[in-house]
């Protein structure tokens, strides 16, 4: 019964890698009102453990278990109507005490992340109880990771995309965040072997790659705009700090490389409007496109917080869209997304005319390993 309730709440891909002994105490109590809550910070534990993040896992369990010192923050967990999942509930958390932790305010918070070991439940214990209206109003906005790892895969999608058609592109984002990948041109890669964007650049990116490498074609940007619900400004502190926060504590390598996008970005102010991805993109595909330019719309881990009414609008707006697109005005889709089952991510091409759809890659969640298929 606990089991299948479980395989409800954390998905089939976890629930085969628990054992009573891994399981959490209270995730096994039916009655405990934080159950589900607790579930979903114990998987994120897993999932970070197995990207590579010990000390994340550490700090989402210590959270599941010293949750009910934070009565606000719980509250807001145990009646979370949506699917905490698709919503990223246990980021939202683990990015809460990773911005408490970086203001200094709780001084054991900020010795543990320092240290990256010690007391964790101790110190966990006393930031929910110091700190918890902080923490539960952090919870309440958005997951606001702006991954610029994802820009790898995005910009060897993109080069097939310019093969193709041979023209520059105009790039069009939802779900930008702070805009960071949409200055994906401004970046240096190592994919798999294959040297591309801009090799003198400050931002480095050379994911773990496995497959052939992609032929190198230098992207030509005619211009990139992106759409935000909550766009992020980088000229402005207080937003560099909710990206960072959102950052896995025991990743130095993504907090350096994010620091680096943010010093570009400052010279290249990426331009990203506030606004919702269906209504915006609905508008920008409308817009008449110059001849020898190729539209390419991008997205990355965004899919997932859109309603299905949103999705259908998007998918709308594409079929339209790709049903005016000719050689001379082509439209391309390139997605870094969960799948629908979320197991694996997928970096997926659309090219009109002629709609042609390619899975291109099995990218991770964050852009540190690319199976491409190309
Ligand atoms: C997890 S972040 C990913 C950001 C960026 N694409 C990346 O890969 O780093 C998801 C972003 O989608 C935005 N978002 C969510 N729903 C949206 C909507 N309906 N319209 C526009 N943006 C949305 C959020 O505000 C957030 O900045």
């Amino acid at each position: 019964m606990v089991r299948k309730r479980l395989a409800k709440d954390i998905g089939p891909v976890f629930l085969s890698k628990l054992t009573p002994a891994t399981l959490l105490p209270h995730a096994l109590d039916e009655h405990d009102p934080l159950a589900a809550a607790r579930a979903d910070l114990f998987r994120q534990a897993q999932a970070a453990c197995a990207l590579g993040s010990p000390f994340v896992r550490d700090v989402l369990v210590a959270a599941a278990r010293q949750l009910p010192r934070a009565p606000l923050l719980s509250m807001r967990l145990a009646i979370w109507q949506g699917d905490r999942a698709s919503a990223a509930m246990a980021l939202r958390v683990n990015g809460a005490l990773h911005a408490l932790a970086r203001s200094g305010e709780v001084a054991s918070l900020s010795a543990l992340y320092a240290a990256r070991s010690g007391d964790t439940d101790r110190a966990i214990a006393d930031a929910f109880e110091a700190a918890d209206a902080t923490l539960a109003q952090f919870v309440d906005g958005p997951t606001q990771t702006n991954e610029v790892a994802r820009s790898a895969a995005l910009h060897a999608g993109l080069m097939l995309a310019a093969e193709r058609f041979g023209h520059p592109l105009e790039l069009l984002e939802i779900g930008s965040s702070a805009g960071l990948n949409l200055n994906l041109a401004r970046y240096a890669y190592c994919l798999g072997g294959t040297s591309a964007g801009d090799p003198a650049s400050t931002v480095r990116i050379a994911p773990h790659w496995h497959g052939p490498a992609p032929r190198r074609h230098p992207l030509r940007i005619a211009s990139a705009t992106g759409v935000d619900l909550t766009p992020l400004d980088v000229a402005d502190p207080e937003c560099c700090e909710r990206l960072l926060a959102f950052v896995w504590a025991d990743r130095d390598d993504r907090m350096v490389q994010l620091q680096a996008a943010i010093r570009l970005a400052r010279l290249h102010p990426p331009r990203v409007e506030r606004g919702d991805a269906a209504d915006w993109l609905d508008a920008q595909l409308s817009r008449p496109q110059s001849a020898g330019i190729t539209r390419a719309v991008i997205h990355s881990m965004v899919r997932q917080y859109l309603d299905a009414a949103t999705r259908a609008r998007i998918a709308r707006a594409f079929a339209q869209a790709g049903a005016r697109a000719d050689e001379r005005h082509p439209l391309v889709h390139l997605f870094y997304e969960w799948d629908e089952g979320r197991r694996k991510v997928e970096l997926v091409l659309t090219t009109w005319p002629h709609g042609e759809t390619r899975l291109l890659a099995h990218p991770d969640p964050y852009g540190d390993r690319v199976s491409w298929i190309g």
